[in-house]
């Protein structure tokens, strides 16, 4: 399968997880992929692993929230292929809690992540995109056509108690993704979200066993979910079960793919039905 030949990709947090899973696929599918991860040694991995099977990839770490990075990020990826036609934003992690004991630091922090932080990296691709659409639309009448591919959660578009922060988040990139695929059709670029159910990644890991926390920076926070959430999140699939990695990684392949160039400004939700 080539579907995605001539393209180069973007995936943030592609380290692990869905992240991880998209960036391989993408790079199966043809594209060459730019690898970003806060965690170095991770996304050297994935790269690492494109390139074990004779794929393109290049890593560029670092983290989406620190101001000036969406631009070194997406110049990066321009220097080395000169173009970047799929851009996914799907870095995030979550920091839970009643609403009682948010602090403003982990309010801005779920905002920061998840609104902010594709907002600059989107706004700093539009600075080669936008006269690149011009171009092509001057000589040949039409733009090629685009991908962004945003993440939100079924946190965002329902509510999820104990997720107040991160769920505003994940409600605001939905209201992003609607705006810019207005903004941006005039540029023939598609702009879609995919809302995730329970995806069997580190955030949604089983802690009775041992409690995970993740670090963010010099921050711990701890992630998981009890085996009774996991099991009722598997009984409330139709599909009864929860999703892999994998599963994201085909959702969101699906609005990269030439078949959804008419497709722009949806909320596709992945969750097994649940
Ligand atoms: N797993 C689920 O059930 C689920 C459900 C709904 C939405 N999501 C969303 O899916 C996306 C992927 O999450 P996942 O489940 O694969 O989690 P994950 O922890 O396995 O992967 C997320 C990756 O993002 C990276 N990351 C975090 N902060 C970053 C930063 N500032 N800069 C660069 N990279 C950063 C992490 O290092 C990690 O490798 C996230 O946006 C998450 O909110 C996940």
């Amino acid at each position: 399968m080539d579907k995605l030949g001539g393209s180069v990709a973007l995936v943030t947090g592609a380290g692990r997880g869905v992240g991880a899973a998209t960036a391989l696929k993408l790079a199966r599918e043809g594209a060459a992929v730019v690898v970003n991860d806060l965690d170095a040694a991770e996304a050297r991995a994935t790269v690492s692993q494109i390139q074990s099977e004779g794929l393109t990839a290049l890593g560029c770490p670092g983290s989406v929230t620190e101001p000036d990075f969406p631009q070194v990020l997406i110049q990066s990826a321009l220097d080395e292929f000169g173009h970047l036609d799929i851009l996914v934003n799907n870095a995030g992690y979550i920091w839970n809690g009643a609403m009682h004991n948010h602090s403003d630091e982990q309010w801005q922090a779920m905002l920061d992540i998840h609104m902010t932080a594709p907002f600059r990296i989107l706004r700093a691709w539009s600075d080669w995109l936008r006269p690149t659409a011009k171009a092509e639309i001057e000589a040949s009448g039409v733009a090629r056509c685009r991908k962004v591919v945003n993440i939100s959660s079924v946190s965002g578009t329902r509510g999820s108690a104990t997720q107040i922060a991160y769920a505003a988040g994940k409600a605001g990139i939905v209201g992003l993704t609607k705006t810019l695929a207005k903004e941006w059709g005039r540029y023939n670029v598609t702009v879609n979200c995919v809302a995730f159910g329970h995806i069997d990644t580190r955030l949604t890991q089983s802690y009775e066993d041992n409690p995970p926390s993740i670090s963010v920076g010099d921050r711990q926070h701890r992630v998981g979910l009890s085996s009774a959430q996991v099991d009722a999140s598997r009984r409330n699939s139709p599909l009864h079960r929860i999703g892999s990695p994998e599963d994201g990684a085909g959702a969101i392949y699906l609005f990269c793919i030439p078949e959804s160039d008419f497709i722009t400004g949806e909320i596709l939700t992945c969750s097994g039905g649940a």
